[in-house]
């Protein structure tokens, strides 16, 4: 199947003015990154539901940092893929710009994106849990788990946001800034069930943004958009850029 991008779509593309992009796991999954839900979703017999949440923590800090231990050593090695790529073009093109990322793999910095909010937080750092301090830790294996602050003592845990938990503020304002400000939104490889981000393309179809969804399947968000794509965000994405600077 040969993916057609509608002409009137890259239209509204080189009219825009103030982008948003927001992106979820679907747009790591072609570099190698499993995805959340779905039939890679799962690790040994645990949902993502399961392990990420304060009381998971608190039951078995061990058992949740394995499982970020796991992901952290199968996305050390991983390369953006041509969908990051798309994004930090974008980036590069647009005087206002914004991508709103729920993804915590660093993927999109790796790819030069500049203007961001990561706003679950990023799977190479980690928090002191008596004293806050953050830091980063970029590498695949920590050693023994769960890893501990090497000033206090206390255990250490993934700077990254849990269900249950509240977005940072300060990401969580620009984004919603920025999401009612927008004129045109592209929405990538989220499953759409996961608030307040969920909610993003909602508020900007209301204040009349241009909604395009980009998804291997149908979500909630598929009905309001003003163009759904279905297939594999490193085959759409770089289409929409090169329909971007044809004359
Ligand atoms: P999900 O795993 O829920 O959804 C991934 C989406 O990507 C699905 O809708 C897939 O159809 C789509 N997809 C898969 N491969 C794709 C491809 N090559 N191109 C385009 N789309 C593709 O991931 P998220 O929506 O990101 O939160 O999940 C949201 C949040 O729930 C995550 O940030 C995480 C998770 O639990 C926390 O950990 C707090």
């Amino acid at each position: 199947m040969s993916l057609q991008i509608p002409d009137t779509l890259i239209e509204r593309l080189k009219e825009a003015q103030r982008v948003c992009i927001i992106t979820g796991a679907g747009i790591s999954a072609e570099s190698g990154v499993p995805t959340f839900r779905g039939k890679d979703g799962l690790w040994r017999q645990y949902r993502a539901e399961e392990l990420a949440t304060p009381q998971a923590f608190a039951r078995d800090p061990k058992l949740v940092w394995e499982w970020y231990n796991w992901r952290r050593s199968l996305i050390y090695p991983l390369k953006p893929n041509p969908a990051h790529e798309a994004v930090t073009a974008m980036d590069s093109h647009y005087p206002d710009f914004l991508l709103i990322t729920q993804n915590v793999d660093g993927l999109h910095r790796k790819a030069g994106t500049r203007r961001m909010v990561e706003v679950h937080g990023n799977i190479w750092r980690v928090r002191c849990t008596r004293e806050g301090t953050i830091s980063e830790r970029i590498q695949q294996d920590l050693g023994e788990l769960p890893p501990v602050c090497e000033k206090c003592g206390a255990i250490l845990r993934p700077d990254v946001v849990w269900f249950g938990e509240s977005l940072p503020l300060e990401a969580l304002n620009r984004s919603i800034g920025f999401v009612s400000a927008c004129d045109l939104m592209i929405v990538i490889g989220t499953s759409a069930v996961v608030y307040p981000v969920a909610g993003f393309p909602w508020t900007a179809k209301q204040k009349g943004a241009t909604v395009i969804e980009i998804n291997a399947e149908q979500t909630p968000i598929t009905e309001i958009a003003d163009y759904s794509m279905i297939g594999k965000a490193g085959e759409i994405m770089p289409l929409l850029v090169k329909g971007l600077s044809r004359k």
